[in-house]
């Protein structure tokens, strides 16, 4: 089965094309991070207008690339939610009218479940069951996953997301939108032994996140070397380091006692901030420990894409699943759980 996979949730228009029987076969992006990086963050109606711009070329591009006509498509699987609502009826809408048009089942994917299985496109995928870290820039949850849409939520953030910490870390050390690499870039030239940043929630039992009271003590520690002239350049990628480190460290604490919880001995990172190299580090040094193993995307696939849309939705239509036609769905707001399986 060939299943066009349209991704158009935030600021990332992502088109592929997944075969089932062969792979995936194309995909192309355009991302808007330059579009928004002035105003310092996703401006939501902006990015629905670049998507009614971007989508019919890209779509063009990945048939042109996979040598396919439009006619070769089998099915057409986009992203309902959760998302930014215009943005998201972009994707639905064009999907719903080639699918009209073309006579094709169509299908409305859940993001999460995407970035969850999109480790599944690499030459080593993870068998089921394992743990799922889900880090972007909405979401902090980790789930077991027994298979498809049998997810166990066993923790998420109670505030802020682990991204979305990032974003804002960034801002007060005045790096450019999207924060999460360019933290990393300068937490790269930093000393990890000049400060020990708290790890929020670590010091209880339980799964949940909260990332607030760590932002804040970033804030207050470049305050203080404000106030004493001493916010150097060195001392800004010390800062970024120290915040970095407490991330990954959080984070690993909890993908260990996750994986104790349930038993399991395989742990999948996805989701915008599984490209972070010290939390891979981290993850890599946490589970050799006990014998288990860890799987990402690889970096292209860990942002937005539509390859994982195209694979998460050939699963389900394989199985049968389709939208009803003329009713397309856009959700903005979509907890995971409420997946079935296919
Ligand atoms: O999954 P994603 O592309 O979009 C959402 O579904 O939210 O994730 C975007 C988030 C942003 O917050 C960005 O700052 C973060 O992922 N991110 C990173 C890195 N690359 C992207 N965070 C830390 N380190 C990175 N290398
Ligand atoms: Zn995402």
């Amino acid at each position: 089965m060939r299943v066009l996979g349209i991704e158009t949730s935030c600021d990332e228009t992502g088109v592929a094309l997944f075969d089932t029987e062969h792979g995936l076969r194309a995909d192309a992006l355009h991302s808007q991070v330059a579009m928004h990086a002035e105003y310092g963050g996703v401006v939501p109606e902006l990015a629905s207008r670049d998507h009614t711009r971007r989508l019919l070329p890209l779509i063009s591009k990945v048939l042109d690339d996979a040598g396919l006509d439009r006619r070769g498509l089998d099915a057409i699987a986009y992203t309902a939610g959760p998302g930014l609502v215009g943005a998201l009826m972009v994707g639905a809408s064009t999907a719903h009218g080639m699918a009209r048009a073309l006579d094709l089942p169509v299908l409305g994917v859940h993001h999460m479940e995407g970035h969850l299985l999109a480790p599944m496109l690499e030459p080593r995928p993870p068998a089921f069951p394992f743990v799922a870290l889900l880090v972007s820039g909405g979401h902090t949850q980790l789930v077991e996953v027994s298979g498809i849409g049998q997810y166990r939520l066993l923790g998420e953030s109670v505030d802020d997301a682990a991204g979305e910490a990032f974003d804002k870390a960034a801002k007060m050390l005045d790096l450019d939108y999207p924060g999460g690499p360019a933290v990393a870039r300068l937490a790269s030239q930093g000393d990890a032994r000049r400060w020990r940043f708290p790890r929020p929630m670590t010091d209880r039992p339980g799964l949940d996140f909260s990332f607030s009271g760590l932002k804040t003590h970033t804030l207050t520690t470049i305050r203080q070397l404000e106030q004493q002239q001493t916010l150097d350049e060195q001392a800004r990628a010390d800062v970024a380091r120290a915040f970095e480190e407490a991330v990954a460290d959080t984070l690993a604490i909890k993908c260990r006692r996750a994986l104790d919880a349930t038993g399991l001995t395989r742990l999948v990172i996805a989701g915008g901030v599984s490209a972070n190299q010290r939390l891979r580090e981290r993850l890599e040094g946490e589970t050799a420990k006990r014998g288990a193993d860890v799987y990402y995307p690889r970096g292209r696939f860990c942002t937005d894409n539509g390859a994982m849309i195209a694979y998460a939705g050939a699963q389900r239509l394989l199985a049968g699943e389709r939208d009803v036609i003329g009713r397309m769905q856009a959700t903005p707001r979509w907890p995971l759980e409420q997946l079935q399986r296919p």
